[in-house]
């Protein structure tokens, strides 16, 4: 089945929520901010801009009704900057005005009176000032301070890992209007409507129930709108709420990519231990999380993290410790992966070095220490259906990994400018919320008396086309054409204290939570089948009800209407929380995750050695689907998280100054991967996989993973600029950017 909102997007029809009709009398919001991460306010001057032209209102922290609080893990957030601001970007208040370019003049000509305090953007510099987040935490397995004496070899570094900006094609925006009894309608581009509406209670002092947050669809979230949708819906809000008239706030994409967080930067230290059989004995690993300013999701981030520190591997003693370190930047936040690609990367990064060291390939050293049934890992779960081995095996397998390495070796050997590399990227990733807590959903169902059946659940559609999955579980459960289905917005009056969609649960938890409704719903229809119509056996298919047993049969909207008339529901609202999950934070063990999603992909590169610029030549994946329910949808999923990854891993380069200024703040200093980066080839197979009983219809979840396999992407390059300078030391310091790739090219180079 095709994505349902392919026709809409193609032909713009698609709707979101600057695209809304606007109601005669909206107002717009427009935030401002001081230009400085670290300083004390001692004035904020607004009465030219309040008297400039157009100008209704401007509100700081002394408009606030209720809590000046939007934190949602930690509330040390304010909506506005109160007595001082801790990263540049920070909204000190918004300026309401009868349009948006009236609104841009008048934050002209607010002026500033503050003092400077110092800035910190490093990590390891908060760290070592003592400026947590959280307290540290640690994970651990087995006793490395013992495995140690047991290694041929132990080899010790550091990577570096930088953020990335979510660029998502629909800036950060909301819509808010009163109803006549002063209750507030929001449409709202977030993937937490929960959340937002939460965070507009606290705000506002307005109860949750008066608050209705409508989520049509996002322009691309990734992540990047599951908390930091929040504040831009709460301000738009609150104007409503101050004006009494609607006010939108739509960010220009300046605004939202120098006042939104990103994925967090990591720096980390790492030490591993290997038996001369290329056997992981031991790993340490020290992560310091770049946090940014505020907590936001990075408690969470950093947990996930630490759960995959240990990527697709075994290994039977480790020490994974994570800081969450405050500085200076915009409160970095979710992104596909969330956290998992960090931890990721530093396991892969010290397998790359030990091979270097010891002089063998790295997909030796990874292949050997796959896990398996019955390892366990860190964190306690002891692994089940591993398919890590088998999607390695039907990898090197199906793309000859032998010749790819004889491809690369005798290119090299007969080039000098150019020069291939290519690395093995095994993936597995835990698909469950990390807070077992947040592992629930909730669907309503109705089938109106004409056979036609509205979906509400709490997924928010934002291109990973969620809502074709559930239309096809409702037509699937009913047994009806997919055109007797729609899917409503994620609304809170429908659907309440959802969870946000993230984690690459939507499908499933909604799913599932939506096949009980139709399951309950089936069985009352089958009720009036088997005593009104003498049905013994009752199945749905092909839009009718029938009989198998004796033929009888029933059209759907027959069936339906004579429900109807015996007086019984055609509603349901149905639960759903994931079972048998559970983790136990003061002992740093349980079983997180329903299931894991494994895959693993090959990655080869052609580095041009002259300019330092370079090339995908392929990716061929091998990816666990389990029993994929729509293929088209779940491959754009694998292509686009590679192509994210690649961006990630490559060349998008966040750049702050060390005053903590975004230098890097348009698509004309910040490099996203375009038609031209994306590889020559991509060859994604399905694996052959049982699937898991907790993924809607055994479909695995596949929004982030993907993501992981561009992991590969640095090592691939890193390889042909070995081929090139054997003796460079290099770092790992991701992106590989041209510029570092020439760099590398050229360190400590003989000719
Ligand atoms: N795909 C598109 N097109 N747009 C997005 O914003 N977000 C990703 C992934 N794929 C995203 C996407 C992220 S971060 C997550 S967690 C999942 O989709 C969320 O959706 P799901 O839970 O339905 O997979
Ligand atoms: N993934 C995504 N979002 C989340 C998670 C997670 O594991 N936990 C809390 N929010
Ligand atoms: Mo995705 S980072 O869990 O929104």
């Amino acid at each position: 089945m095709i994505n349902i909102d392919a026709k809409n997007h193609v032909t713009g029809r698609s709707v979101y929520v600057d695209d809304m009709p606007e109601i005669k009398g909206t107002l717009y919001a427009l935030p401002f901010d001081l230009p400085a991460a670290h300083a004390r306010i001692k004035k904020i001057n607004i009465d030219k801009a309040i008297s400039s032209p157009g100008i209704i209102k401007i509100l700081t922290c002394t408009d606030i009704p209720g809590e000046n609080q939007i934190g949602g893990v930690i509330p040390d957030e304010p909506l506005f900057a109160e007595d001082e601001v801790h990263y540049c970007g920070q909204p000190a208040g918004i300026i309401i005005g009868e349009s948006e370019s009236e609104c841009r003049q008048a934050r002209r000509k607010i002026t500033y009176e503050f003092d400077e305090l110092p800035v910190i953007t490093c990590p390891r510099e908060a760290h070592g000032k003592g400026l947590l987040i959280i307290p540290p935490r640690t994970f651990r397995l087995g006793n490395s301070a013992e495995a140690w004496k047991d290694c041929e070899h132990v080899i010790e570094g550091t990577a570096d890992i930088n953020g990335q900006e979510h660029i998502y094609l629909e800036t950060q925006g909301a819509y808010a209007w009163l109803k006549e009894d002063g209750s507030i309608y929001l449409a709202s581009s977030t993937q937490a409507p929960t959340a937002v509406q939460f965070a507009v209670s606290r705000v506002l002092n307005v109860p949750m129930h008066k608050i209705e947050v409508d989520t049509v669809r996002l322009g691309g979230g990734f992540g990047g709108k599951e908390d930091q949708a929040t504040p831009w819906a709460v301000m738009a809000a609150l104007a409503a709420q101050h004006t009494q008239k609607p006010v939108k706030l739509i960010l220009h994409r300046m605004d939202d990519v120098r006042m939104t967080g990103k994925r967090h930067p990591y720096s980390s230290d790492f030490k591993i231990g290997l038996s001369k059989d290329l056997k992981i004995l031991a790993y340490e690993v020290t992560h310091y999380q770049n946090a940014g300013a505020s907590a936001d999701l990075s408690p969470a981030i950093l947990e996930r993290t630490l759960f995959h520190s240990t990527n697709a591997y075994f290994i039977p003693n480790v020490i994974a410790t994570a800081y969450s370190c405050r500085t200076n930047l915009p409160p970095n936040t979710a992104f596909r992966g969330f956290g998992g690609p960090q931890g990721k990367c530093v396991i892969e990064a010290a397998i790359v070095k030990a091979a270097e060291t010891i002089g063998v390939c790295p997909d030796e050293i990874q292949k050997a220490n796959l896990v398996n049934d019955g390892d366990e890992f860190p964190y306690g779960q002891i692994m089940q259906d591993t398919e890590a081995v088998n999607s390695w095996n039907e990898a090197e397998r199906n793309f000859a990994l032998e010749e790819v390495k004889h491809r690369t070796d005798s290119f090299n050997m007969n080039n000098n400018r150019f020069k291939k590399g290519y690395a093995v990227q095994p993936i597995c990733f835990g698909i469950s919320f990390t807070n077992t807590m947040m592992n629930h959903a909730r669907a309503l169902v109705h089938i109106y008396k004409d056979g036609s059946v509205v979906v509400s659940t709490g997924a928010v559609e934002m291109g990973q086309g969620v809502n074709t999955k559930l239309l096809q579980v409702a037509a699937n459960e009913f047994g009806i054409s997919p055109s007797k289905v729609r899917i409503e917005s994620a609304n809170t009056l429908r659907i309440a204290n959802t969870s946000p969609t993230a984690a690459s649960s939507g499908a499933d938890l909604n799913g599932k939570a939506l096949k009980i409704a139709c399951t309950n719903l089936k069985e009352r229809l089958a009720n009036v089948a088997v005593n009104s119509l003498g049905f013994t056996d009752v199945k749905f298919e092909n839009d009718r009800v029938i009989d198998p047993a004796s033929n009888k049969e029933i059209l759907w909207e027959d069936l339906v209407i004579k429900t109807f008339q015996q007086r019984i529901s055609l509603s349901e609202h149905a639960h759903y929380a994931t079972p048998l999950i559970n983790f136990d934070r003061t002992k740093e063990k349980g079983h997180p995750f329903a299931y894991h999603v494994y895959g693993t992909a090959i990655i080869e590169v052609t580095v041009d050695c002259l300019k330092g610029i370079y090339h995908f030549d392929s990716v061929k994946i091998v990816h666990d689907f389990g029993k994929s329910m729509n293929r088209d949808v779940d491959l754009g999923q694998v292509e686009g998280g590679l192509v994210q990854g690649i961006g990630w891993m490559t060349m998008e380069e966040v750049i702050y100054d060390e005053k903590g200024k975004l230098l890097t703040n348009a698509l004309s200093t910040y490099k996203i991967p375009d038609i031209y980066s994306v590889p020559d080839e991509i060859v994604i197979e399905h694996l052959d996989s049982t699937g898991s009983d907790f993924a809607i219809y055994k479909s695995k979840a596949v929004g982030e993973p993907p993501f992981m396999y561009a992991l590969g992407a640095y090592f691939a390059i890193r390889k042909a600029v070995k081929a090139f300078n054997p003796d460079a030391e290099l770092s790992f310091n991701a992106p590989y950017t041209p510029e570092k790739v020439l760099m590398d090219l050229y360190r400590n180079h003989s000719q």
